[in-house]
């Protein structure tokens, strides 16, 4: 039986799917069979991963007619794209049935889940088994992910992953203070991710943190494993 991962916040530009990407390609290469879907009508996942959309049918075609609509984008890595975000109320009980049966063909389901509030997203973090969010260590995302574990779905929140971080004192000081928030949760605070060049050309030519050769990105790929050991080990 598959694990949903769910990676969210409702803040844009965080870094949702970035860290879809490298996360789902990990544990593609780990040999888990993996699925990377999402709730972002811009696929950009797919992007991130060198692919590109054309549009037609996706997965709300795939919810309404039980007929598998994916791109196979790595080896054990499979790709579903969304053609769009506007899911009908009528359908929450086929998403769901639509997600059981990709838990028996897959070991890990990557939601790449969409800044929005809508049926689709309701029900992912009604069904996810964990949540991943990505922060900024700033002051708008940390006063969003005190709310956001209050909120019904934060006892599935796992892992907190600050992302694009620069080592200012600004930042050092909202690192210090969420440490001491999430002491003795039971929620992971991770090492920060830094904002780092070599991200951003990775993405620039379609690749992931483990499609690299570059001594510079050897940081960058610990700091994921780490994230992926706590899904796998959970
Ligand atoms: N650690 C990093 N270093 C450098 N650039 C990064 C890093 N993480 C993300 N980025 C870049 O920051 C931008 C935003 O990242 P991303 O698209 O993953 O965020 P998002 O949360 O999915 O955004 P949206 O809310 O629009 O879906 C992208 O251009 C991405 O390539
Ligand atoms: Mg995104």
């Amino acid at each position: 039986m598959g694990k949903i991962i769910t990676i969210k916040n409702n803040k844009g530009g965080v870094g949702k799917s970035t860290l879809s990407k490298n996360i789902a390609h990990g544990l593609a290469m780990l040999e888990f069979k993996t699925a990377l879907i999402t709730s972002d009508a811009q696929n950009d996942s797919l992007i991130l991963l060198g692919g590109w959309f054309e549009g037609g049918k996706g997965f709300k075609s795939f919810v309404q007619t039980g007929n598998e609509i994916k791109i196979k984008i790595r080896e054990n890595l499979d790709y579903f794209p969304v053609e769009t975000d506007i899911f009908g109320i009528n359908l929450k009980n086929k998403i769901k049935s639509t997600f059981t049966q990709l838990k028996d063909s897959y070991d890990y389901i990557v939601v790449d889940c969409a800044p929005v509030f809508n049926i689709l997203n309701d029900v992912i973090l009604e069904i996810t088994d964990e949540i991943i969010v990505p922060i900024k260590l700033d002051k708008l995302s940390t006063a969003g992910i005190t709310r956001l574990i209050e909120k019904a779905e934060g006892d599935k929140i796992t892992q907190i992953v600050p992302n694009l971080y620069r080592s200012t004192k600004i930042s050092k000081e909202y690192f210090r203070n969420l440490t001491d928030f999430f002491d003795n949760t039971g929620v992971v605070l991770t090492n920060p991710i830094p904002e780092s060049v070599i991200e951003e050309q990775l993405s620039e030519k379609g690749k992931t943190i483990w499609e690299t050769q570059s001594k510079k990105a050897e940081e960058l790929q610990g700091l994921y494993g780490d994230i992926i050991g706590g899904i796998i080990n959970d």
